[in-house]
């Protein structure tokens, strides 16, 4: 913890004024959350609340330079990959990804906006950015996102295009939430939205919010993660976990011949890491 002299001690306070300021507006943001939240009536007050607060989407975060200046930094990277269709049993259908580490200025002031707004000050982050490509067909089958690579918190950023993103209870499954994801919008996905739904981004066939259908195009998502905290490391280490992951990976190993870097991010349907049952 700093302690508040340190602070006040330090050239911290206009930052700390910014930090407030934006958690202000996170606030008043949330306030809007129907436009971006569609919960299932099965979900009692309580979880809807909670659910509002710890899945929050920013609507319009990039102006329409950002986006470009983005996906002008990526395409030319992205374009050499292949996209990867024919592994039905895959967390992604028609996808191509990678991780990048550097950023050309005018983007590395774009994601440090991202992280400052996603993460609480001094969160140990993940430096590399997560970069998916998911063609018009594509789609993510539900998943939860490895509690042994990934933190509480996942920050996203849709570009391209609107799409659909479905969260599900992972044990009462009825209770879902439709979230839409606008193009050149950003979500912060933490919490029980993290921990306790599986998300998955809707293929065309059922790709809705609310009445409306909403058609995905080709997208790509730029996504920010923080470290796996203490916590959940030492939760990994408690042999009954041990012996689920080793199940899920003898699992992952036999049903999934590919070897992508990234898979290991997705945990297809896994309850996470919590000892309730
Ligand atoms: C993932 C994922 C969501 C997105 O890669 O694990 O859920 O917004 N991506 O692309
Ligand atoms: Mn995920």
């Amino acid at each position: 913890m700093i302690s508040f002299a340190k602070i006040l001690a330090s050239n911290t306070v206009p930052k700390m004024r910014i930090i407030c300021r934006l958690s202000h507006s996170l606030e008043v943001n949330r306030e809007r959350w129907k436009e971006y939240l569609d919960i299932s009536e099965s979900c009692d007050e309580e979880l809807q609340r909670t659910l509002v607060k710890d899945m929050t989407v920013i609507e319009e975060f990039l102006s329409d330079d950002e986006e470009n200046s983005l996906f002008q930094e990526l395409e030319p990277y992205m374009k050499k990959l292949h996209y990867e269709f024919d592994h039905w049993d895959d967390a992604i259908h028609g996808y191509r990804e990678t991780e990048r580490l550097q950023w050309n200025k005018s983007n590395t002031i774009i994601l440090d906006r991202v992280r400052n707004i996603a993460f609480p000050p001094g969160t140990p982050q993940l430096k590399l950015v997560h970069v998916l490509d998911l063609t018009e067909e594509g789609y993510i089958k539900p998943h939860i996102d490895s509690v042994r690579f990934c933190g509480n918190t996942i920050a996203g950023l849709s570009l391209l295009t609107d799409c659909v993103m479905r969260l599900a209870h992972h044990k009462q499954k009825e209770i879902t939430a439709n979230v839409l994801l606008k193009r050149k919008s950003l979500y912060i996905m933490k919490g029980i939205a993290r921990f306790d739904f599986t998300h998955e981004i809707l293929p065309n066939d059922c790709s809705k919010f609310r009445d409306g259908i909403i058609h995905k195009g080709r997208r790509v998502s730029v996504i920010c993660r923080n470290e796996p905290s203490g916590e959940q490391s030492v939760l990994c280490l408690i042999p009954r976990l041990m012996s689920m992951e080793r199940q899920r990976h003898s699992l992952l190993n036999k049903s999934n011949r590919r070897t992508h870097s990234l898979s290991h991010i997705r945990t297809a349907n896994q309850p996470a890491y919590k000892v309730t049952d």
